[in-house]
């Protein structure tokens, strides 16, 4: 008999993100092998019942459920996982908490300070295991970097640039949706402004200072109108004194998945694109150094499918990887994390956190800038 821990999912939303969790439950044992427990999406529920029953049956997601209520009641149900729009997140997270589930939520947290300062304490309270989906913090490249860095590699931080960039605001055809919408939470900022953001954390630490600026460079598209920021740009000071540019950006054209990032410090420097995630780029100047070039210079680090073991072995190590497959490690480290019965990184509070920063980057641009007044000559 198998005595491995059963771990059920209940789904709520199936877009895009609910099909990337549902493959990821549903492919862990092909990237790790034997699983220390077994993992099933037991249901689902959408904003239609009909389409939930049609999606339960084509992608093996168990039962649907009429609505959310039902879907939290269930007792064949102990995980409840977080793909809706970004204004639902607050009460979903709090009704699936109170029914007693653990709670995987997609970035951004929440929309409202109100909103992320209740879900830390409910999460503290609640004796669950809870996590955000920061899946950029499961690339192979990035968990190298956090090594380098922990391991004092790069030194003191001294500055930063991260960016993502996409084009998607710059198709003026392209049929709006909630993301273009700030009453359902919409905008750049918290779209891809939440990722870089809790990566700049996780990677270099705690902020202390933001500035931002946001821009609509297209509020009338062909036929619709947008009122959520397309382009957000934030100059900030972290905590240990390092000084950079996050830059979150849907008016990027010729832009696909474009997260950049480049983190400069006293003894070394790295340097990363999600758009070529088999390599870490790091410059080590303890290298030595001569007048023709000494050793000095960057390194291009394999990682691709390097990832910790057992997740190592499939597909191999040496093969390329893609988006995907750090949405499979996130999904797999939460799951441990679940069945082990221990707190989870990235974790509500995480998002909380972020939650703060792009808040205060908000609230900064409306108190605005200096206007430049031109002297005459
Ligand atoms: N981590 C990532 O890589 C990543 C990428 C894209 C989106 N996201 C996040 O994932 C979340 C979902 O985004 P998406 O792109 O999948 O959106 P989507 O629009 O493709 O899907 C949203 C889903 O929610 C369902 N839904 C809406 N209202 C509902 C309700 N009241 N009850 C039940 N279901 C409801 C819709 O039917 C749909 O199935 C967002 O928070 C977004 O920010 C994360």
């Amino acid at each position: 008999m198998d005595e491995r821990r059963q771990l059920r999912i209940g789904m709520v939303g199936f877009g895009s993100m609910g099909r990337t969790h549902a493959y990821a439950v549903n492919n862990l044992a092909y990237f790790y092998g034997t699983l220390p427990f077994r993992a099933s999406v037991a249901g689902v529920c959408t904003t239609s019942y009909e389409r939930s029953v049609a999606l339960a049956e084509e992608y093996g997601l168990g039962t649907a459920a009429h609505d959310f209520d039902e879907l939290i009641a269930r007792e064949d149900i102990d995980i409840i996982d977080i793909c809706t729009p970004n204004t639902l997140h607050f009460d979903m997270i709090c009704r699936a908490l109170d029914a007693g589930k653990h709670v995987l939520c997609e970035k951004p947290l929440c929309v409202t300070a109100e909103e992320a300062a209740i879900i830390a304490r409910k999460e503290r309270e609640s004796g669950r295991t809870c996590g955000m989906v920061f899946n950029n913090r499961f690339m192979a490249p990035i968990l190298r970097a956090k090594q380098l860095i922990d391991e004092g590699r790069l030194g003191r931080i001294l500055s930063f640039r991260i960016s993502y960039d996409h084009n998607t605001s710059t198709f003026a055809e392209k049929a709006p949706g909630w993301k273009q919408t700030a009453e359902f939470g919409g905008g750049v900022l918290f779209d891809l402004g939440s990722h870089i953001i809790d990566l700049l954390r996780y990677l270099c630490g705690d902020f202390d200072f933001v500035q931002g600026q946001e821009q609509i460079a297209f509020d009338r598209h062909a036929d619709w109108q947008t009122d959520a920021d397309e382009a957000f740009y934030i100059t900030a000071r972290l905590k240990n004194g390092a000084c950079g540019t996050i830059v979150a950006n849907k008016l990027a054209t010729g832009a696909s998945d474009d997260l950049s990032l480049v983190i400069f410090g006293e003894r070394g420097s790295i340097r990363y694109e999600l758009m070529e995630p088999e390599w870490l780029y790091f410059y080590d100047n303890d290298r030595p150094s001569s007048p023709i070039g000494g050793e000095r210079g960057f390194t291009r680090i394999e990682c691709g499918g390097r990832f910790p073991a057992p997740g190592d072995t499939f597909p191999s190590p040496k093969a390329s990887v893609g988006w995907l497959r750090c949405h499979v490690g996130s999904m797999y480290e939460f799951l441990s994390a679940v069945a082990e019965e221990r707190a989870f990184s990235p974790s509500l509070a995480d998002g909380a956190y972020v939650q703060s920063v792009m808040l205060a980057a908000r609230e900064s641009d409306r108190r605005g800038g200096v206007r430049i007044e031109v002297v005459a000559p």
